[in-house]
């Protein structure tokens, strides 16, 4: 199958993109988050430190400042063993008392307390400056502490954090790809399961599929079972027409070879002439048997496929042509065939069947009503209805055998007319393709056959 694809695939694909794309930004905001925490928690020791140091500037004697910082004070400053810490103290602008006197300061921009980033001996530190003042009891001699802490502690706990969202990120996305497979192939087991039905089928099983499957999946298989459906009036009609034609057309065919048989025994052309004759009508017969046989197989499978309603069809033009062809053969049988109906009368029918259904009316009422008959075709609207009737006053059909006659091959007794009993089923199901319904009735005066064909209005 061309352009095949596995849904399995595209789910998974779906969602690992999708999940990826919406990973990578709840990792950039975890990371953004967790170097914030580490800043915050490692900022607020450096302060401590800057504090514990600012406590120890004492005011000497000779006016001078001086710091006795407490070894706990540093020990305290540095959270994580590889980290170094450096301070320094300055006192009043430009005097520098004690620590590391090249560490960076920064501006105070006039807060007591201020942070921030800077590198030191090659290194990035984080400085905390703090801004103080001893008190010697008449003046207050101000003084600021700076303390700076390499920055591979809170780095290194920003990578963690990282890491370990990252890792079960990953493990989400694996545990849910894992989940998707798995429901996709357990929801796709009805799938496979009616597949099977369909395979296990025997060619002529076709019945509609009773699996049950997902409702996503009803649709299709109601469009099978209707194609099945459709595949079987189908079959059905070929098995009707071939079952038939074999069984209708044998007493023609063996009748021809008779005559076949006779003709080239004759001793006399006329004999040979007669035999001829006798073969050519039941050419004839079999030609009318295949055509009625043709028309209803073609009949069956056009109800079968519901069509969308054909175009108005001028139901008197048609008629009155089809009447007109047969005046001819009228002549021959002594039979008076006339037609009656005015104006234009539209029905929502196709001309081709429609022709085969006045046709077949015709002819009964040429083969049945006998010599010396009259035979009416007719349209008429009545209300919007249309209405194509065929009227005779031959013998017609009596009442009780009206039902019999319009079954598929139910013939009258005793008549010698070529035929196959098709006709009057021909006529019932070409009416009911396009909503027509036929009824048989007496004919004028109460003789004879009026056949009756009625429409909806277009
Ligand atoms: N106008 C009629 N007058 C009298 N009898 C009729 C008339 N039309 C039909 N019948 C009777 O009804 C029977 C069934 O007619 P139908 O048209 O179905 O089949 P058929 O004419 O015998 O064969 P086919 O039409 O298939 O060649 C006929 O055999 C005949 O006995
Ligand atoms: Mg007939």
């Amino acid at each position: 199958m061309s352009g095949a694809y596995s849904l399995r695939r595209r789910l998974l694909a779906w969602l690992l993109i999708s999940t990826a794309v919406i990973g990578v930004i709840a990792l950039a905001d975890t990371y953004r988050e967790a170097v914030k925490t580490a800043n915050t928690v490692s900022d607020r020791v450096l302060a401590g430190s800057a504090l514990a140091i600012a406590e120890r500037v004492v005011v000497s004697e000779d006016g001078a400042l001086e710091v006795d910082i407490p070894y706990v004070a540093l020990e305290m400053l540095t959270s994580a063993a590889q980290d170094r810490v450096f301070y320094r103290v300055d006192g009043p602008p430009g005097t520098f008392i004690t620590g590391y006197q090249n560490l960076p300061s920064i501006d105070m921009k006039g807060e007591a307390s201020a942070y921030a980033d800077a590198e030191f001996r090659g290194e990035p530190i984080r400085i905390a400056v703090l801004e103080r003042s001893a008190s010697t009891g008449i003046n207050s001699v101000p003084f600021v502490v700076t303390v700076a802490e390499t920055t591979i502690a809170r780095r290194q706990l920003a990578q963690t954090i990282l890491l370990r969202s990252a890792l079960r990120l990953a493990v989400m996305i694996l545990g849910a790809a894992t989940i998707v497979w798995i429901a996709v192939t357990f929801s796709l087991r009805p799938l496979y399961r009616l597949g099977d039905a369909i395979s296990e089928r025997s060619p002529d099983d076709l019945h509609p599929i009773r699996q049950s499957v997902p409702s996503e999946v009803e649709g299709l298989v109601e469009t099978v079972n209707s194609f099945m459906v459709r595949l079987q009036s189908a079959l059905d009609a070929l098995r009707h027409f071939s079952g038939n034609a074999s069984h209708q057309l044998r007493t023609p065919l063996a009748i021809i070879r008779t005559q076949l048989a006779l003709s080239a025994r004759a001793s006399t052309l006329e004999e040979a002439q007669a035999a001829a004759r006798k073969g050519d009508e039941a050419v004839a017969h079999a030609e009318r048997i295949l055509k009625q046989l043709l028309m209803m197989a073609k009949i069956d499978a056009a109800g079968s496929s519901q069509r969308a309603l054909p175009e108005p069809l001028n139901l008197t033009s048609l008629a009155q042509e089809i009447t007109a062809d047969y005046v001819p053969k009228a002549g021959e049988a002594d039979v008076d065939l006339g037609f009656e109906g005015e104006g234009q009368v539209f029905v929502a029918a196709e001309p081709l069947l429609i022709g085969e259904l006045l046709r077949n009316l015709i002819e009964n009422a040429l083969a049945y009503a006998g010599k010396g008959a009259e035979v009416t075709v007719r349209v008429a609207s009545l209300a919007g209805v249309a209405r194509l009737e065929v009227e005779d006053n031959g013998p017609g059909i009596p009442p009780e055998k009206r039902q019999i006659a319009r079954q598929r091959f139910a013939r009258g007794g005793e008549t010698d007319a070529p035929g196959m009993g098709l006709g009057l089923p021909i006529v019932e199901e070409i009416a009911s393709l396009f909503a027509g319904k036929v009824d048989l009735s007496d004919g004028r005066d109460g003789k004879g056959l009026k056949v009756s064909v009625t429409f909806s209005p277009v």
